[in-house]
C-alpha cells in the first residue's frame, strides 16, 4: 500500500492511461478524484476505480475552465480534508499535417494540453502549501515530500513532429513546465516530475489510426501496427506501465526526485 489515505485528482481519468492510474493508486490506498470531462465515463470510471480497493469520487469537469479546477480543489478539501496528489493527465492528439493547420486546432490542444496543466498545478500547489504547518511554510524548506504533481508528456514532446507540430509542441511545454514548476515549489518539498508514453493502446490511439491511417494508406488499424515496429521493445506499452511509473513517483520511493521527465517508452526516446 505505497498511497495510503493519499489523496489524489487524476484529469482525464476517465479512461485510458487515466483511468489504469486510478486503479493502482486505489489499490495502493488512495482516494482518486476522477477529474473527467466525458459524463459518462466520470460515473463507470469511478466506480472502477472504487472497486480497485479505496473509494472514488466522480467530478464531471472541462479542466481547461481554471475557476472550476479551484472549485474542485476546494470542493476535494471539504471532502477529504487535504489535497496530496495532482496528475494532469487529460489530454488530446490529433495529427494535422504542417501546411493544413488551422489557428483553431493549434489553440485548441495548446488550451487543453499545456495551459490548463500550468494552471491545475498552480491551483494544487496553493492547496499543498495551505496545509503544511505553518513553521513549515515559514521556514520555505522541508524535510519530507508535501505534495506530488506528475505531467502527461508525450516522446513526441522530446522532438517536432512534422504531423502534429501542435501537440508536439504541447507536450514540450509539459516538459518545461515540469521543470519550471519542480523550481518554483522545491522550497516547500512539493515534487513536480512528468512522464512521456509513446505507444500506448487507447481511445487516443483509436482515433490517431482511424483518422490518420487512410490518409497514409494503411487498412484499419494498420498505422498503429507501423508506429508500434518503430519502437525498439517491438511491442506497444501498456496503461499499467504507465500507472506503475506514476505510482512509483507518487510514493514515498520518489520523494527525491523532481524536475524530471521519464521516458516510459520501450526505448523509443534515448534522452
Ligand atoms: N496513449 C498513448 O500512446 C500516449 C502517448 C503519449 C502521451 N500520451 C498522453 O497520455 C495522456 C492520456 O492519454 P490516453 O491515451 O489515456 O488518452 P484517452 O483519450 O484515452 O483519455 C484521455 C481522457 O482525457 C479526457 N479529457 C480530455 N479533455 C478533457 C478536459 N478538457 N477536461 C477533462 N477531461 C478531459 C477525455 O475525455 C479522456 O477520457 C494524454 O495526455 C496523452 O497525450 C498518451
Amino acid at each position: 500500500m505505497k498511497l495510503q489515505h493519499k489523496v489524489a485528482i487524476i484529469t482525464g481519468a476517465g479512461q485510458g492511461i487515466g483511468l489504469a492510474m486510478g486503479e493502482r493508486f486505489s489499490a495502493e490506498g488512495a482516494h482518486v478524484v476522477v477529474a473527467e470531462i466525458d459524463r459518462d465515463l466520470v460515473h463507470s470510471a469511478a466506480e472502477r476505480i472504487s472497486a480497485a480497493g479505496t473509494e472514488a469520487l466522480a467530478y464531471p469537469i472541462d479542466v481547461t475552465d481554471s475557476d472550476a479546477v479551484q472549485r474542485m480543489i476546494a470542493e476535494v478539501v471539504a471532502r477529504y480534508d487535504k489535497l496530496d496528489i495532482l496528475v494532469n493527465n487529460a489530454g488530446h492528439s490529433e495529427r494535422v499535417s504542417f501546411l493544413e493547420m488551422t489557428p483553431t486546432q493549434w489553440d485548441f490542444l495548446q488550451k487543453v494540453n499545456q495551459r490548463a496543466v500550468f494552471f491545475a498545478m498552480q491551483a494544487a500547489a496553493k492547496q499543498m502549501i495551505a496545509q503544511m504547518p505553518d513553521e513549515v511554510r515559514a521556514a520555505g524548506r522541508a524535510e519530507r515530500s508535501y505534495g506530488k504533481i506528475i505531467n502527461l508528456s508525450s516522446i513526441a514532446g522530446r522532438r517536432g513532429r512534422a504531423d502534429a507540430l501542435h501537440y508536439s509542441v504541447s507536450k514540450a511545454a509539459v516538459i518545461t513546465m515540469t521543470q519550471g514548476a519542480a523550481m518554483a515549489l522545491a522550497p516547500y518539498n512539493i515534487n513536480v516530475n512528468a512522464i512521456c508514453p509513446s505507444v500506448v493502446p487507447t481511445a487516443m490511439w483509436d482515433k490517431l489510426d482511424r483518422e490518420w491511417g487512410p490518409q497514409l494508406g494503411y487498412p484499419p488499424g494498420g498505422f498503429y501496427k507501423a508506429r508500434v515496429e518503430k519502437v525498439p521493445l517491438k511491442r506497444a506499452g501498456t496503461v499499467h506501465e504507465i500507472a506503475a511509473m506514476a505510482t512509483f513517483l507518487c510514493s514515498d520511493d520518489g520523494d527525491y526526485i523532481t524536475g524530471q521527465t521519464y521516458n516510459v517508452d520501450g526505448g523509443s526516446e534515448l534522452n
